[in-house]
């Protein structure tokens, strides 16, 4: 498209279009209309405002794409000013109230939600996928004994590339689902065993006559008992949880999953990736860190504290702010009612009243106040998991197993989308140019 208005121009001209954007380049005074889709411009189009034939053309620089859309999606929508998010159009609040994980895996994957018949199937095909072949299990058990379960979740799932190579053809629907109900259903055996591993106890098979949390919660927790069961209520918060972290567009660990997936490499590798990405502080990481963090304050005393370093830049709050939320993180919300019911059977986390003070002192402080930091979803997840006596390494594996289907959904989303390419950024080099070389003999003479 030949985006350039005039080839010299006095003074900025206003479009005829309204939907498009006029851009005046000072440098050579030429003008460009640049249209405008879904309120973007496509960086693309940029590329046509040269100062020369032989010079590359504008580009954008956008570190962490702040405000770069970098795929079309239907799977969630964020509005973060309201604090909203919907699955495919479904509120949050709705799906956690009424709905459970296995059927909103089915929602984000599939888009819709499932009849009667496709939700048995749906069912029926996870319960059954839950075993790992036996030498994923002699593989697992060579790492350390104290290697930490997210390195042992992203190796192991990014090893079952090797165990199912006809997963490279994602150009085939069929060999898709069948990848999709793999991972959904190995992960939280991955998860468990990588809990049982680090506490020295035996591997604990799958139990197909459990529902998928109720089998996980088996998994890590029986002993001698011919089954395990588990609280209802807390079947029930675990599957909500599960449910609340199913997706989150296109946060960092699913761009990690689509980068990697767009080199059309097969969904155990670009998963393993998503893993990968989701182990950092900054991201799934933070609940960890929340926890590390309330246990390093002891006490409402030393709050006030820690809030100074915090806001003398010494630290950070973790468990608050947000990329996308500058109001709430409707998850937060959810959670902290899921922490009612937990501790109703489990008993109160005495670092609940460190973390509700710490909650009220930042909300009415300036610093926070006028950053629009507030408390997100990892802020009270932590406590939960605590509830449930997972040591705090287990809980980002907790976050990974319930992201799994939104990994998936947007994977499946990128395969059929003929818009996308392999992803490559640009850069801005900084670097020396053409330097001479000396070889190291002469160099340390
Ligand atoms: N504690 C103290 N200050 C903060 C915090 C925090 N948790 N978060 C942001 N700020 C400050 C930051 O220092 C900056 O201040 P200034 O303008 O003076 O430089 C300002 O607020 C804007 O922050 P930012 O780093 O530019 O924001 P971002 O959108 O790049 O980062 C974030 C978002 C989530 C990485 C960040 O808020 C953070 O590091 N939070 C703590 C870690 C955390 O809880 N992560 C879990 C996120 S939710 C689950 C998930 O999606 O993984």
């Amino acid at each position: 498209m030949d985006l350039q208005r005039t080839t010299e121009c006095e003074g900025a001209l206003v479009s005829d279009d309204n939907n498009s954007l006029t851009v005046r380049d000072n440098r050579t005074g030429k003008e460009y209309d640049i249209p405008i889709a879904d309120g973007t411009i496509k960086a693309a189009d940029l590329g046509a405002i040269k100062l020369n034939d032989d010079e590359p053309g504008l580009a954008t620089y956008d570190p962490g794409f702040v405000n770069t859309a970098s795929t079309k999606s239907a799977v969630t929508f964020i509005d973060g000013d309201k604090g909203i998010l919907e699955y495919r159009g479904y509120p949050i609040e709705q799906l956690a109230e009424k709905s459970n994980f296995l059927e909103v895996a089915y929602l984000l994957v599939y888009g819709e939600l499932p009849t009667k018949e496709q939700y048995d199937s749906w069912v029926h095909e996870i319960t059954y996928h839950t075993f790992v072949h036996e030498n994923v299990k002699g593989f697992m058990q060579g790492f350390r004994y104290d290697a930490h379960p997210m390195g042992m979740l992203m190796a192991s799932v990014g090893a079952l590339s090797t165990f199912y190579p006809e997963a490279k053809n994602i150009h085939d629907p069929e060999n898709r689902h069948i990848q999709i109900v793999r991972m959904i259903s190995k992960m939280p055996t991955l998860g468990a065993w990588a809990f049982r591993h680090a506490q020295g106890k035996p591997y604990v098979y799958p139990d197909n006559e459990l529902s998928y949390t109720e089998n996980f919660l088996s998994m890590l927790f029986k002993m001698s008992e011919l089954r395990f069961e588990a609280d209802p209520r807390l079947v029930k918060a675990l599957d909500v949880l599960f449910i609340l972290h199913a997706d989150h567009e296109q946060n960092c660990s699913t761009n990690a999953v689509r980068s990697v997936g767009s080199s059309q490499v097969d969904p155990y590798s670009a998963v393993a990736a998503g893993v990968g990405a989701l182990f950092g502080p900054l991201h799934g990481g933070a609940n960890e860190a929340v926890l590390r963090m309330l246990r390093r304050i002891g006490s409402k005393e030393n709050i006030p504290a820690f809030i100074e370093g915090v806001k003398n830049g010494n630290e950070k709050l973790m468990g608050f702010g947000h990329r996308v939320y500058k109001n709430f993180d409707p998850r937060a919300t959810i959670i902290k009612k899921a922490c009612d019911d937990v501790f109703e059977v489990t008993g109160v986390n005495p670092l609940l009243a460190i973390a509700q003070e710490l909650e009220k002192i930042a909300l009415e402080d300036e610093y926070f106040i006028k950053r629009r930091l507030y408390p997100n979803v990892d802020f009270y997840s932590g406590l939960i998991y605590e509830a449930f006596q997972f040591p705090p390494e287990m809980f980002t594996v907790l976050f990974a197993i319930g992201r799994t289907p939104g990994w998936l959904a947007q994977w499946l989303e990128l395969t059929q989308d003929t818009e996308q390419k392999i992803a490559r950024p640009k850069q801005i080099y900084t670097g020396d140019r053409k330097l001479t070389f000396v070889p190291a003999s002469e160099r340390w003479k």
